[in-house]
C-alpha cells in the first residue's frame, strides 16, 4: 500500500506557483489577488477560509477576507459581490459555502463573474468544463485530478465509481474522470444514496471516489486488492482523549481499506491540501489565462 501524500504534494505546487509570482513581479506584471466571503461563524467555514487566506500570503498573493455576520441578508451579499465583481485589483474570489438559509445560494453562484469565479461553481464554467473548454475547475476535484496525474495512476480504460454526487465534488469528478484528458479515459459509474448494489460496483473499481460525507462508510469488504482510494471525506467526530475534543475521519474506513488498496489518500494530509493549492492555481490562471 502507498500514501498518496497530499500534504507534500500540495507544498510542491505551491512552490512551483510562487515561482510563478516571482516571475510575474519581475515582468512588472500584477501580483494575484485573492478575496474570500464568509458569512457567519461555522466553525469549519472558518477554518477553511482562515488556511485559505493564509495560503495567499504563502504563495506571495495579495488576499482580502470579507468577514460578514450569520444575519446577512441576501441582498447584502449580492452587493459585495457586485464590488468584489467590479474591483479591477481582485483577480478572483470565493464565496464560501455553505450560507445561512436565509440566502439562496445559486442566486450567490450566479452573481459571481465568471471571469473572477476561481471556485469554478458559476454554470458558465460548469459548462465550459463539462463540453472540455479550458476553464477554472473545482478545485477539490482538480486537485484530484492533479494527485492521479502526479502518482501517475492508470486510469484510461479502468472501472472509476465516484461515491456522492454533489456539485462542488462527485458530479465533477464523473464528468472530468470520464474525459479524453490525462488522468481520464475512465469508465465511470457515479453512485448515490438511491444506488443498490453499491457493494458490487465498487467490488468491480479499479478506483473509489468517496465523496458523500459519511465517516468511515467505505469498508475493506467492499473493496478489490489493489484499488486505488481516493477519500474526500472529513469530519469532525467527538473524541474526549484529543485536546480539541474532535478526530477527523474520512468516508473511508482506512483501517481496513488500506490493508487491500494499492493507493490511498490520508485524512488529513490527502486530498484536502490539494483543495488549497488548487484554488492558488485557479487564482493564477485568473491573472495568466494560461490554462492548458
Ligand atoms: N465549502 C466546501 N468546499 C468548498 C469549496 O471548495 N469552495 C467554497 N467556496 N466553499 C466550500
Amino acid at each position: 500500500m502507498k500514501l498518496i501524500d497530499g500534504k507534500a504534494t500540495s507544498a510542491q505546487i505551491k512552490e512551483e506557483i510562487a515561482i510563478e509570482v516571482k516571475n510575474l513581479k519581475k515582468k512588472g506584471l500584477k501580483t494575484p489577488h485573492l478575496a474570500a466571503v464568509l458569512v457567519g461563524t461555522d466553525g469549519a467555514s472558518m477554518t477553511y477560509v482562515n488556511s485559505k487566506v493564509k495560503a495567499c500570503e504563502k504563495v506571495g498573493f495579495n488576499s482580502t477576507l470579507i468577514d460578514l455576520p450569520e444575519d446577512t441578508t441576501e441582498e447584502q451579499l449580492l452587493h459585495e459581490i457586485d464590488l468584489l465583481n467590479k474591483d479591477a485589483d481582485i483577480d478572483g474570489f470565493i464565496v464560501q459555502l455553505p450560507l445561512p438559509k436565509q440566502i439562496d445560494e445559486q442566486k450567490v453562484l450566479m452573481a459571481v463573474d465568471p471571469n473572477k469565479d476561481v471556485d469554478g461553481f458559476h454554470p458558465t464554467n460548469v459548462g465550459k468544463m463539462t463540453l472540455e473548454i479550458p476553464t477554472f475547475l473545482p478545485a477539490t476535484p482538480f486537485g484530484i485530478m492533479e494527485l492521479l496525474e502526479r502518482y501517475e495512476i492508470e486510469t484510461s480504460g479502468k472501472n472509476v465509481v465516484v461515491i456522492g454526487r454533489s456539485h462542488i465534488v462527485g458530479r465533477p469528478m464523473s464528468i472530468l474522470m470520464s474525459q479524453k484528458r490525462k488522468a481520464g479515459d475512465a469508465t465511470v459509474t457515479l453512485a448515490h444514496s438511491r444506488t443498490k448494489n453499491l457493494k458490487e460496483l465498487t467490488l468491480q473499481a479499479d478506483i473509489v471516489v468517496v465523496a458523500l460525507g459519511v465517516a468511515e462508510f467505505l469498508t475493506g469488504d467492499m473493496v478489490k486488492e489493489g484499488v486505488t482510494i481516493i477519500d474526500v471525506g472529513i469530519t469532525r467526530l467527538p473524541d474526549a482523549t484529543k485536546k480539541r475534543g474532535y478526530r477527523l475521519a474520512g468516508d473511508v474506513d482506512f483501517e481496513s481499506v488500506s490493508k487491500k488498496a494499492g493507493y490511498i489518500t490520508p485524512v488529513p494530509g490527502g486530498v484536502g491540501p490539494m483543495t488549497i493549492a488548487m484554488l492558488l492555481k485557479n487564482t493564477l490562471l485568473a491573472v495568466t489565462k494560461n490554462f492548458s
